[in-house]
């Protein structure tokens, strides 16, 4: 539900895309790449006999006995989830902590921090000698993620001009994606490996983006916005015109400066993010994560091996399959109601007792719905998802409602790696259309509630809710404290 006229009439601050800027989200949205790789590599240690062998001989066991079980119900492991999903909840407590310093101490630190974070726990999964050392090291991973995930899209939105920040924070997400196809290749060849360790390296090789992360955050700069909020207000100066490649940078600079007196005049940006007036903030930090998550991507993300395991494929079979899928979510384009054809297509063959045998044609068919599913993620929810809220928050509440943003993604992301096993053992193929059915509300919470955020600078996004038919209720303008100095129209 755009509104052209506000775009048109809508301040453009000068400058252009300068390379500096693109190298300084090339490296921050390798953040991006720690995100996938562990989203990516899971699913498919999981599904290796080996790796089940040493750590979960239970889930093992019952793997051993298929034939004529309930196919629906061989993995349905509570430990085995918990390896998953350890490192969701580990994000979830982090990025609390990552509001704060991302906020006092700027986007960079955070993103070091985790960086750094995130590599003691490649290492520790990699060295992994029983259970408790492989989720410990998840949690290390979880705590990486966390701050990243806080920080990334944040610093993305920030650097970039407001014309070109829907493509630069996109990276974030692409980046997400060419992590989960590596690991997902990675997983594909090192369950080869004659020996049986080949999870080792996938795990241990998590320290690569790592590193990356890393080496990169040392020398990335802060953000203007950042800069100004802490008290550089120099600093702040300079670097936008460095990265705008223009010294006319006074009306984006001034609007930058409001926006950090505002947020000077907030004590508790908690507190201050439960106001009425951030009511449409609120609501999106809430719902947009959550709904991504109920699209039900990281069912075919974590577990693409397992399920494709599950429905009757062999083992390279599975990992060569999760592969397809990552390629399709990293080139994808369209949109979905591939998981109700998938639902379909499932419970046709299996029925509720979940014994069968599945033929090829009918193998390649469910790995085409998956592949639509993914691209139709690939294209909507999944950049989206993260673009929208990092744009939509003023600065004065924008790092406390990021964490917000990763708090819930990673509840619902933890919450459905953990029941999905125990989901599609009980709801059988039902799940899928439990699925299916959340995307139809979320596209109509979309079109209603959701406005157009494209091409308004950053600092100026309140505006867009005294616009739109619904929220407009909720924001009165003359109630902000302080007024940007040049906003009117
Ligand atoms: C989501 C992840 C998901 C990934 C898939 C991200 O935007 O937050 O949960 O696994 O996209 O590409």
């Amino acid at each position: 539900m755009a509104d052209s006229s506000f775009t048109e009439k809508g301040k453009q601050y000068p400058g252009k895309m300068t390379v500096f800027v693109f190298l300084a989200c090339l490296v921050a949205s390798s953040g991006g790449l720690i995100f996938g790789y562990d989203i990516g590599i899971s699913g498919g240690v999981t599904s290796m006999d080996p790796f089940l062998i040493k750590f979960f001989p239970s889930v093992y066991a019952k793997e051993q006995k298929v034939v004529d079980t309930n196919q629906y119900c061989k993995f349905d492991s509570t430990l085995l989830t918990l390896f998953t999903s350890s490192l969701y909840l580990a994000a979830l407590v982090a990025s609390l902590f990552a509001g704060y310093i991302t906020k006092k101490c700027g986007r960079r630190v955070s993103m070091l921090g985790g960086g750094f974070v995130f590599l003691i726990g490649a290492i520790l999964n990699g060295l992994a000698k029983n259970v408790a050392m492989l989720i410990i090291g998840r949690i290390f991973l979880g705590i990486g993620v966390g701050f990243s995930n806080q920080s990334v899209p944040l610093y993305l939105s920030e650097m970039a001009p407001a014309k070109m920040r829907g493509m630069l924070n996109i990276s974030f997400q692409l980046m997400i994606t060419i992590g989960i196809l590596a690991a997902n290749l990675i997983n594909y060849f090192t369950a080869k490996i004659a020996g049986g360790w080949g999870w080792r390296i996938g795990l241990g090789l998590a320290a690569v983006p790592a590193v990356i992360m890393v080496g990169g955050s040392i020398f990335l700069p802060d953000t203007p916005n950042s800069l100004v909020a802490r008290g550089k207000v120099e600093k702040a100066r300079a670097m936008l015109r460095r990265i705008r490649g223009t010294d006319d940078v006074a009306l984006e600079f001034d609007d930058l400066v409001a926006a950090s007196e505002a947020t000077e005049a907030i004590e508790n940006p908690w507190r201050t993010l439960m106001q009425r007036r951030y009511r449409p903030q609120l609501v999106m930090a809430f719902l947009i994560p959550t709904l991504q998550q109920l699209t039900g991507i990281n069912v075919v993300m974590f577990y693409a091996p397992v399920l494709f395991k599950t429905i009757g494929f062999g083992g390279t079979a599975s990992l060569m399959s999760a592969v397809i899928t990552g390629l399709v979510n990293m080139f994808a384009t369209f949109v979905s109601i591939a998981t109700f054809v998938l639902g379909t297509l499932i419970a046709t063959k299996f029925g509720t007792t979940g014994v069968a045998e599945i033929s090829r044609p009918y193998a390649i068919g469910v790995v085409f719905c998956i592949c639509v599913f993914v691209s139709a993620f690939a294209w909507s929810w999944g950049p989206l998802g993260w673009l929208v809220p990092s744009e939509i928050f003023p600065l004065e509440i924008r790092s406390a409602a990021q964490s917000a943003v990763v708090v819930f993604n990673m509840i619902f992301t933890f919450i459905i790696a953990q029941i999905f096993l125990m989901l599609l053992c009980h709801l059988k193929f039902g799940l899928f259309y439990f699925f299916g059915a959340w995307e139809v509300v979320m596209t109509l919470f979309v079109y209603f509630f959701l406005p157009e955020t494209k091409r308004i600078p950053i600092e100026e996004m309140d505006r867009i809710w005294g616009k739109h038919w619904y929220w407009k209720r909720f924001v009165d303008d003359n109630n902000r404290k302080v007024q940007l100095t040049s906003t009117a129209v």
